[in-house]
């Protein structure tokens, strides 16, 4: 692969170059035009020191390059301030061979992780609250994230932040005791959980006693009342089992669940660490971090003693870290909570926790839709998750019917095609950037999507099935036209590819 050619193209060349292999690596960089070889050396760097202009450094040292006895290079072809290093197909196609007869399905893989652990938080969503577009963000990106570092050496846990803690809790476990009964809780939990507690606030704005019943039913909750507890038990169980066959449907696996609920007797042992250090002031009756440097404080504990988002925040980081003895801390979650992760992480660095320094948010921009503008809870204009995944299978299946009325397995391929051209689509996107949601565009059948990359896929099994022998690994003959030389030069890049999306 790439990293083996380099590291080796590096070895040969030091001498000539007057560098060190590891620093030539660094610099090398990967022309795009296959007339321009596989390896590019700027060599901009010597102009200081052989008081020369880089494009005669470059013709100087590419001649004294080829000179060399090095059977595997073709030629060294200097382009401006660059030496471009040619290799024979017949060398590549040894290398890139070698490398899939030795990795096969984890070819390209690297170590960049040498086995360390990374904690990826991603997806975790709001306890009886359908997934929305949002979290459909955090759950691709953060999938493919778990699975770059799993292909870069590092032992990954995918967690799950399940929001399942709050004062809501208390509000819906009386509504479910109350009305449970007359909503379709186990068919349609996500439909019913939303109809009660829309139910609850409508009733307790004309009778405020409701409103008091929820807050006593979140006390009890708190103290750990059995009836009480049952009753977010089942809350949760039935958020989980929904959000699962989402999940399931997205290819996405947690390794490990670890609610807010999770850190509860957690949270007086960070309060206390953090009293320790003297880091905790009073503010208008609140307990709050102050953090200076123009940051807004870090709001520990509510005047009415109640725990925050970000006081568990700061026991689960201890938790990671500490407890599961974590490497990396990477949470993959929307860029409106940016304040937040660097608030905390702030809180953390003060409370001498050197690790901070290796806690990552991930952030991402928002969806977008022509129609409804940029998408807001408050404004109740929410997107599910669940429907757009469903219309794009709708869509799908439509195409199908048109196209290829014939297709057995046409609804198990309408579900791929869709729901794939969903996730293609998240993460074809600029990361960072807002991204326009553009039906036509999720569902091409060409270029960039989910649709095409799926058809080159199934075009090469159908070409290895009517081939009907066993593809061989390694030629006889050297792979020399064009497209077989830009293939195998893009395939050895692959490792690079790899390494530099999870960097
Ligand atoms: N539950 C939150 C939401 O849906 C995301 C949690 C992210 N993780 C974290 N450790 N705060 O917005």
């Amino acid at each position: 692969m790439l990293t083996e050619l380099k590291a080796k193209a590096a070895e040969k060349i030091k001498g000539i170059v007057e560098a060190s292999a590891l620093d030539i690596v660094e610099l090398f960089e990967l022309p795009k035009a296959l007339e321009h070889g596989h390896l590019a050396l700027p060599v901009f760097f010597l102009a200081k020191t052989l008081r020369k202009a880089p494009p005669l450094i470059a013709k100087e040292l590419a001649e004294k390059i080829g000179q060399m006895d090095w059977s595997e290079l073709d030629k060294a072809d200097p382009v401006g301030g660059y030496i471009n290093l040619h290799f024979h197909s017949e060398y590549l196609q040894k290398l890139l061979g070698d490398a899939v007869c030795k990795s096969g399905s984890q070819l390209g893989f690297g170590h960049l992780g040498h086995g360390q652990k990374a904690v990826v938080d991603y997806s975790s969503p709001n306890v009886a609250k359908q997934m929305t577009i949002g979290h459909l963000r955090a759950t691709v990106i953060g999938q493919a994230i778990c699975n770059l570092a799993r292909s870069q050496g590092y032992e990954v846990i995918g967690l799950n932040h399940l929001g399942d803690w709050g004062t809501q809790f208390g509000k819906l476990a009386w509504a479910i005791e109350n009305w449970g009964e007359e909503y379709p809780l186990d068919s349609e939990p996500m439909d019913s959980l939303t109809k009660l507690y829309v139910r609850f606030h409508a009733e307790a704005e004309k009778n405020p006693e409701i409103e008091n019943q929820g807050a006593t039913y979140f006390k009890r909750l708190e103290e750990g009342d059995q009836k009480i507890k049952a009753l977010w038990r089942k809350i949760v169980d039935l958020s989980l089992k929904d959000y699962n066959r989402l999940w399931t449907l997205l290819g996405v696996k947690h390794d490990l669940v670890r609610g807010e609920s999770f850190y509860n007797d957690r949270l007086k042992p960070t309060e206390e660490l953090l009293e320790k250090k003297g880091l905790l002031v009073q503010s208008q009756g609140a307990m709050v971090v102050e953090l200076g440097e123009g940051k807004p404080p870090c709001l520990i504990r509510k005047a009415d003693g109640a725990s925050l988002y970000a006081t568990r925040d700061l026991a689960s980081a201890i938790y990671r870290m500490e407890e599961l003895k974590a490497d990396l801390n990477i949470y993959v979650v929307g860029q409106d909570q940016t304040l937040h992760f660097q608030q905390i992480f702030a809180v953390l660095k003060k409370m001498g926790f050197a690790w901070a320094d290796r806690c990552y948010h991930i952030a991402f921009g928002m969806y977008r839709f022509k129609d409804i503008g940029r998408m807001s809870t408050r404004k109740g204009n929410v997107i599910h998750l669940e429907d757009v995944l469903t219309k794009s299978v709708t869509l799908a299946r439509e195409i199908i019917a048109e196209k290829n009325p014939k297709l057995i397995n046409s609804e198990d391929v309408a579900k791929k095609v869709g729901v794939g051209a969903i996730i293609f689509n998240d993460l074809n996107n600029d990361r960072v950037k807002n991204v326009d949601f553009d039906w036509e565009r999720v569902l091409s059948f060409e270029g960039d999507s989910g649709p095409y990359v799926q058809y080159c896929v199934v075009r090469c099994k159908s070409l290895i099935r009517k081939y009907g022998k066993k593809v061989p690994l390694q030629f006889s003959s050297v792979l020399d036209s064009d497209e077989e030389r830009s293939l195998i030069k893009l395939l050895l890049q692959l490792d690079h590819v790899l390494a530099g999306a999870f960097k």
